[in-house]
C-alpha cells in the first residue's frame, strides 16, 4: 500500500522570524535554493517506494507551512491538529484544519495546551508506544490528554537541547523495530525511558554530528530512508538494518530548524483513536 503524505511547496518559503536557535542565525535569509531542492526531494520519495501526495498551496504569510509534519498527529481517521506556542506559527492552523478535512480526516485540538503534531509526537511501528517530546514547543500536559486519545501508551520525553526542539529532530522509529535516536537531546529520565523501551539491539545512537545535519529526521517509505545526510557509519548502520539510504540535500530547510520529515506529514498513521476522549 502506498504512503499518503501532505506536503507544501516553498514557495513563500523564507527565513522571516526567530523562533528557534537554527533561525536566529538565518534571520532574513532568503533560500534561493528552496524550490529545487524541495522538487528533488519530492522526487527522491517518489524513487525510493510507492508514496502519494496530498498538495497544500503555499501561503506568503505563513513561510513555515512547509513544515507539514507540524500540522497534526494523525491517529486512525483522527487529526490532532496543532496548538503552536508560537503566534508566528499559530496563523497555520486554521489552514492546516482546512486541508485535512478536505483529505477526508476529522479533527480536534488539544486543550489548553501547546501541542506541535507530528514535530512532537511518532508511533513506534512494532511496539505499542507512542513517543511525544515536550518541553520547548509541546507541553507535558499535551503528552496526559494524548493518552486518553492514542490507543497505546505514551512516552512522555523531555527535550532538553533547544537545538533538538522538536522530538523528530532527535528521534526515528523504523518498521524494522530499529529507532535512531540522538540521545543528548533527552533529559537523563527520558534516555532511560527509551533504554527501557528499546532493546540496545534495535537502538541506533546517533552522533553529534549526524545529530545536527538532522539524520533523524527522516522519511521510511518501504525499505528506504530518506534524509538530508548520514555519515558512512550510520549508512552501514542503516544498511545492516535492511535499509536503502537516499540523502537529498535539504540544508536551506535546515536553516529554519527542519529537514525532511518535517517537510511530510503522513495522513495514514497511528492505531484507532479513542473518540469518546474527544472534544469536537
Ligand atoms: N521553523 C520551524 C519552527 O521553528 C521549523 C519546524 C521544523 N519541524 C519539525 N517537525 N521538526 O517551528
Amino acid at each position: 500500500m502506498s504512503k499518503r503524505f501532505l506536503v507544501c511547496p516553498p514557495t513563500h518559503y523564507a527565513v522571516t522570524y526567530d523562533i528557534n536557535p537554527w533561525m536566529t542565525r538565518n534571520v532574513g535569509y532568503s533560500a534561493p535554493d528552496a524550490q529545487r531542492q524541495w522538487d528533488r526531494f519530492i522526487e527522491t520519495l517518489g524513487c525510493a517506494g510507492a508514496v502519494e501526495f496530498v498538495r497544500l498551496e503555499a501561503n506568503e504569510h505563513v513561510p513555515d507551512l512547509v513544515f507539514t509534519a507540524n500540522a497534526a498527529l494523525i491517529c486512525g481517521n483522527l487529526a490532532i491538529v496543532s496548538s503552536f506556542r508560537h503566534p508566528e506559527r499559530r496563523r497555520e492552523q486554521g489552514i492546516f484544519r482546512a486541508a485535512l478535512t478536505r483529505a477526508g480526516l476529522a479533527t480536534t485540538f488539544l486543550q489548553q495546551t501547546y501541542f506541535e503534531g507530528a514535530g512532537d509526537a511518532m508511533f513506534d511501528r512494532v511496539r505499542p508506544l507512542c513517543y511525544v517530546g515536550y518541553g520547548w514547543r509541546s507541553e507535558r500536559n499535551a503528552t496526559l490528554q494524548l493518552q486518553e486519545i492514542v490507543g497505546c501508551r505514551v512516552l512522555p520525553l523531555l527535550l532538553v537541547d533547544e537545538r533538538f526542539f522538536h522530538l523528530d529532530k532527535a528521534l526515528c522509529a523504523l518498521s524494522s523495530g530499529h529507532v535512531m535516536a540522538y540521545m543528548d537531546a533527552f533529559s537523563p529520565h527520558a534516555q532511560a525511558l527509551l533504554r527501557r523501551a528499546i532493546e540496545p539491539e534495535y537502538l541506533i545512537e546517533i552522533d553529534l554530528e549526524d545529530a545536527l545535519a538532522m539524520a533523524p529526521n527522516a522519511v521510511e517509505i518501504d525499505d528506504a530512508v530518506v534524509m538530508h545526510s548520514a555519515s558512512r557509519r550510520l549508512r552501514e548502520r542503516l544498511h545492516d538494518a535492511g535499509y536503502r539510504v537516499f540523502c537529498t540535500e535539504l540544508d536551506e530547510f535546515i536553516r529554519a530548524g527542519g529537514s525532511a520529515k518535517c517537510l511530510t506529514l503522513q495522513l495514514d498513521d497511528g492505531p484507532i483513536a479513542n473518540l469518546a476522549a474527544v472534544s469536537a
